[in-house]
């Protein structure tokens, strides 16, 4: 069997042709622990973001936040779902080879099983790490090198799964709060179904220094 190009084409044909979400509708579990971390107001960046269960989720809790993806029918569903939510997301379809990460800019960045070839993966996220204004996190979540041939979710290609230690210095400058590689159990939808090795990330520009008072 040949590995498919995870391209627009296939992104969009698995959605449209999906009997509901693909990845279902509630927050993925790492970012759903992690939330504590992400400012209580202020602008979520969602990058690879899918049918939109992530960034609903952080609309819900009274963030303005972007989706960005390169399929048009996945951001499609995204908007469908933050309707039946009462809530609105700003959608953009882009190929993150293309995309501008404006810098300085957002309260979080969130990247769940965005799987990237090595030299894009490491530009999106220095781009990621230096969106973020003081005090911003960055939260990640990709399947590992050790997925490979599992059968239960993410691309069947190595050079899309990450070891942690191929993440690190894509953050440098950031405080890691959490970086880390384990199994566990990932039931998502009809395409995330057991268990998994997964990388987890979560990292924080720091908020700017005090002036110390001089009186
Ligand atoms: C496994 S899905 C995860 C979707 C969503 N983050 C979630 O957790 O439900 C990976 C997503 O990354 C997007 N993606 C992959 N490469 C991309 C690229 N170069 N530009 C934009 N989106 C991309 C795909 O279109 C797809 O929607």
């Amino acid at each position: 069997m040949t590995t498919p190009a995870y391209d627009a084409a296939f992104w969009d044909q698995r959605y449209a042709g999906a009997d509901g979400y693909v990845f279902g509708t509630a927050p993925n579990d790492f970012l759903a622990g992690a939330a504590a971390w992400i400012p209580a107001r202020g602008r979520v960046l969602c990058l690879g973001e899918g049918e939109g269960r992530n960034a609903v989720f952080r609309a819900r809790r009274g963030h303005d936040v972007l989706a960005v993806d390169q399929s048009a029918a996945g951001l499609g569903k995204a908007t469908a779902l933050a309707a039946q939510h009462g809530v609105t997301l700003a959608t953009q379809v882009a190929d993150l080879a293309d995309y501008r990460l404006e810098p300085g800019a957002w309260d979080a960045v969130v990247c769940i099983f965005l799987h990237l070839p090595p030299a894009l993966r490491s530009r999106v996220h220095r781009a990621a790490a230096a969106g973020l204004r003081p005090g911003g996190v960055v939260i990640l979540e990709s399947y590992g090198p050790t997925q490979l041939g599992r059968g239960t979710g993410g691309p069947q290609n190595p050079d899309l799964l990450p070891a942690l230690a191929t993440l690190r210095p894509d953050f440098a400058g950031l405080e890691l709060l959490t970086a880390r590689e384990l199994e566990r159990n990932v039931i998502e939808g009809s395409g995330h179904t057991g268990r998994a090795a997964v990388v987890q990330l979560l990292a924080r520009r720091p908020s700017a220094s005090r002036p110390t008072d001089s009186t």
